[in-house]
């Protein structure tokens, strides 16, 4: 297969530079955020859970209406070239509906998608050692957040509110009940039991997630899938968040009140071990 070097990106069939890479004006991704994406890392050249994440992504082009269906072999066709075997990377693969010949709400007759995929180094997170700091927030999304869709408007305001209050993530909350991050999953210890929300309409299927439930159920942590209440968060001994990019990240303060004593607990330590050496593994 061809090696190519991180700043060289797949569009359509093609691989070129980045800033060669142009997608039209009229491109209903553009237009209307109408596309759906992945987000998969690679650690030394090896694709992490690859089955996993190209089936939510044949599921959330299917919740789309948006008709693509390549095998496993044809994707890792398209994404291995632009890996470099050395390094701990993170692909992002986006397809949107595609270009339409005017603006209009409704599908086109005929569209063939756009697909793109770059490839970025994996940033380790500062602090993980310490913990990081998340805000609480009314969760104001749709009803269709286990779509991974490109439509990330809220997402992104309630992220920056974050960042803007001095915190790295925001903790979502629906009716009285926390459903995930604004970028992540959620974890917490309550009652010497790890706990995250059911999966739902309200929340993204998280691949990291995932694993974590695998590797707690393997190695004989208590372990189970049920609605968290924000004030029950409050007052949870541990808080992890969860996501392909960050991993396992422990949150140490949620608005004002410290979690624990304060740094990261014991079983988030138990955990991140578990999941370097699976990772390694894998
Ligand atoms: N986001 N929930 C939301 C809203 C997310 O955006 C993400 C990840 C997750 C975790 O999913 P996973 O473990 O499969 O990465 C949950 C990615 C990394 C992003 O948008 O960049």
């Amino acid at each position: 297969m061809k090696d190519l070097s991180s700043d060289i990106v797949y569009l359509n069939g093609e691989y070129l530079p980045l800033l060669r890479a142009k997608v039209s004006v009229l491109d209903r991704g553009f237009l209307f955020g109408d596309g759906v994406y992945e987000v998969i890392p690679s650690y030394s050249g090896n694709l992490f859970r690859i089955q996993d994440h190209l089936l939510r992504l044949q599921t959330s082009l299917e919740r789309i209406r948006l008709e693509l269906f390549y095998s496993l072999e044809e994707w890792l066709e398209i994404l291995v070239p632009l890996l470099d075997k050395e390094k701990d990377q993170s692909i992002y693969l986006q397809i949107t509906r595609g270009v339409a010949p005017k603006r209009d709400h409704a599908f086109p007759k005929k569209t063939h998608p756009t697909i793109f995929a770059s490839c970025s180094d994996i940033q380790p997170v500062s602090d993980l050692e310490l913990g990081v700091k998340a805000v609480t927030m009314e969760d104001n999304r749709w009803e269709m957040c286990n779509v991974k869709a490109t439509t990330l408007l809220a997402n992104v305001l309630m992220k920056q509110e974050a960042i803007e209050q001095g915190a790295s993530e925001a903790i979502l909350y629906k009716q009285g009940y926390v459903t995930e991050g604004a970028t992540s999953n959620l974890f917490a210890i309550i009652d010497n039991f790890l706990i995250t929300p059911i999966k739902s309409t309200n929340i993204l299927p998280g691949i990291t997630r995932q694993v974590v439930l695998e590797l707690a159920k393997q190695n004989d942590i208590p372990v189970k899938e049920e609605a968290i209440s924000l004030e029950s968060l409050r007052s949870a001994d541990e808080i992890w968040i969860t996501s392909s990019t960050r991993e396992i990240v422990p949150i140490v303060k949620l608005d004002s009140k410290k979690i624990g004593d304060g740094k990261p607990g014991i079983i988030w330590h138990n955990m991140n071990q578990l999941f370097q050496n699976y990772k390694r593994a894998s």
